[in-house]
């Protein structure tokens, strides 16, 4: 099959201030596409820095939008917003999130649905939206940053996990529904990744897990999301040792013995 060209084309980032979503848009912008790049309000001066940085490095356009997608309209004033002032969008990356780590029972209940809301409700609204889009025109590409932890419970961060399994099926799901239309959806499903989002939420410094997973850089993982993504491939988990225990090992293994593992092995250490 063919590779994808991101040449020219307009490619819309969610999350973009920072972590995954920030080495995604250089690695978008290195491969010569126009990026819209979204960010929470908060971080509207971070996301400048990085708009004059790809401009200047790669001649290519980038815009900047601010709006918190865990509001109630947000995805919906965003999408707006994005048709408004860059027309049609050829690849949405959803990409902006949230964890809370702790006991479910200890978490407070705005937490959860924050978390619900931007890590769910948000991708969903925004998949929605742009996909109507790319469906008219016949072409399109949507690729939702999701997570190894779609693959089995996340115990310790199950608000968390399940979002991302929602996320997962959905995806895989749509992008079988899709097929005839020239609109594809992706997912990239990278493990803990050194970035801001386990510095927050209660995230510890060390969990067990880390010596079998590692703890990814989040350069290395964008560089390796776009390739695959070029290449088409619908479900793409980096690293063998990580593709082998999230694609292979959880099929393999008793389901209470799964949950029973990761309740020691997504524990905090240290
Ligand atoms: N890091 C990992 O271990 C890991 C592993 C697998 C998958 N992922 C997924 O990768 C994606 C990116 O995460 P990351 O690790 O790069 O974390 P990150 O550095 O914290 O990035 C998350 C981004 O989302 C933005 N954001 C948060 N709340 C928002 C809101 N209400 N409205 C709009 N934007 C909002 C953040 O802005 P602020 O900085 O202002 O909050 C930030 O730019 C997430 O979906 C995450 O679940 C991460």
């Amino acid at each position: 099959m063919a590779k994808y060209d991101l040449t020219g084309r307009t490619v819309l980032i969610t999350g973009a201030s920072s972590g995954i979503g920030r080495e995604l848009s250089r690695c978008f912008a290195a491969e010569g596409s126009n990026l819209v790049l979204g960010c929470h309000p908060s971080e509207k001066e971070s996301l400048e820095g990085l708009i004059a940085e790809l401009a200047g490095s790669h001649g290519v356009r980038v815009s900047g939008l601010a709006i918190d997608l865990a509001d109630s309209r947000g995805p919906e004033d965003f999408y707006h917003s994005v048709r408004r002032t860059a027309g049609r969008i050829d690849v949405l990356v959803n990409n902006a999130g949230v964890l809370h780590y702790g006991s479910f029972a200890d978490i407070p209940l705005e937490d959860h649905e924050l978390l619900v809301k931007l890590n769910v409700l948000a991708y969903l609204k925004l998949m929605r939206l742009f996909l109507a889009d790319m469906v008219k025109a016949g072409e399109g590409r949507i690729l939702n940053v999701v997570s190894a932890a779609a693959f089995q419970p996340t115990v310790h961060h199950a608000t968390y996990g399940a979002s991302k399994a929602f996320m997962q099926s959905l995806s895989e799901a749509v992008d079988q529904e899709l097929r005839g239309t020239g609109v594809r959806v992706f997912t990239f499903n990278p493990s803990y990744t050194r970035t801001p989002l386990l510095s927050r939420g209660g995230f510890p410094v060390k969990i067990w897990w880390y010596r079998i997973s590692g703890l990814s850089d989040p350069a290395d993982m964008a560089r390796q999301a776009v390739r695959v993504f070029k290449q088409g491939k619908p479900v793409f988990i980096p690293g063998l040792r990580n593709w082998l225990v999230h694609s292979i090992l959880i099929r393999l293994m008793p389901r209470s013995l799964l949950n029973a593992l990761g309740r020691w092995v997504l524990r905090a250490e240290g």
